[in-house]
């Protein structure tokens, strides 16, 4: 079963998926948190950072792109293929709201004609091929049914499905019978997305969709950075080992932004980390208070002494 790595953005960044891929591997693919396009067709320096060849090199990466214009996708993958990428991802599930009241993200969930046709002017035309990664509609899980009409029509290369609604955000009811209506059209190319925390998890969707080629994992790879390793047979990680990693990032970061960014960075992660601890709000409240290199090290230091796989036994 493959894993394949969720992109989160402001977290999953170049150098998070180069120190993760060296350090701990088990990942399949990494897709790249979004990019924004725009009527420019201008990328950030940031984001042409985020695709260049070199900050991926060696490492297995899909572009994904936010937009609701044809032509601006069809810019990309033409961007994209001349950088050596074979497939381009379109964002079909942000719930931000900047990105919803711009029309975009989960926003092009609300109109499955108007999906169609933007599909319609893009498929003939598109260099690469295109993946989606999408929710199961906008308010309803009603809406699921003629959206699949819709995304069964194209030759979409594969389907990541996060089986909730935008107004389920990532943590109300999940919707498994979405998901299985998808895997009928789909096959392997649907691949689960949402709430994989540990082993036992990622178990339970491939024994109950033995049809799927693999899943998608986000949040759970923040909190146990081994989970893909352990999903293939290696072993989980230890506390040496969290600390290398998150060590490493700090530095990479420190080295690429400075102290105030590399804080922030660290900050997002352990928090995410920090949900799945028993202690975990108490631990993060001292990382995030620290403002100086020292104090965040110490604190850090001694969240990850309390740090365990998940599901797992450790020493
Ligand atoms: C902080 C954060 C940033 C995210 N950024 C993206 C993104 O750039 N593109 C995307 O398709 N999904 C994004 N997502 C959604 C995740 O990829 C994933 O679908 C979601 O977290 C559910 O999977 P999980 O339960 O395994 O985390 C983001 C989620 C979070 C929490």
């Amino acid at each position: 079963m493959k894993t394949l790595f969720a992109p989160l953005e402001g977290m999953t960044d170049g150098i998070f998926r180069r120190a993760h891929h060296e350090l701990f591997g088990g990942v399949e693919e990494y897709t790249i948190p979004f990019i924004r396009l725009t009527g420019d067709m201008a990328l950030t320096g940031g984001e042409r950072r985020e695709i260049s060849p070199g900050e991926n090199a060696g490492i297995p990466c899909v572009p994904q792109v936010l937009t609701k214009e044809a032509e601006q996708l069809l810019w990309a993958a033409g961007m994209l293929r001349d950088l050596g990428y074979g497939t381009v991802d379109l964002n079909l599930g942000c719930p931000a709201p900047t990105v919803v009241t711009r029309g975009r993200g989960s926003a092009m969930l609300r109109d499955p004609a108007a999906l169609r046709r933007f599909f319609d002017r893009v498929f003939p035309a598109c260099p690469i091929r295109l993946s989606v990664k999408t929710r199961i509609g906008f308010s309803s899980p009603g809406e699921w049914e003629k959206l699949l009409e819709v995304l069964a029509d194209y030759p979409l290369s594969r389907v990541v499905i996060h089986p909730r609604t935008r107004e389920e955000q990532y943590t109300g009811a999940i919707h498994p019978e979405a998901f299985a209506a998808a895997l009928e059209l789909f096959g392997p190319r649907a691949v689960w997305n949402g709430d994989i925390l540990t082993p036992a998890d990622a178990d339970r969707i491939t024994r109950r969709f033995p049809g799927t080629a693999g899943v998608m994992i986000g949040r759970g790879l923040i909190r146990d950075p081994s989970l893909a390793r352990r999903l293939s047979g290696g072993k989980a990680a230890d506390r040496d080992e969290m600390k290398a990693f998150f060590n490493r990032l700090f530095g990479d970061y420190l080295k690429r932004f400075g102290l105030p960014v590399a804080l922030g960075r660290m900050k997002k992660l352990f928090l995410l980390l920090s949900e799945g601890m028993p202690e975990g709000k108490k631990l993060y409240k001292e990382i995030k208070k620290a403002s100086a290199a020292e104090r965040y090290l110490a604190a850090s230091d001694k969240l990850l002494d309390l740090w365990r796989p998940a599901d797992g036994d450790q020493e």
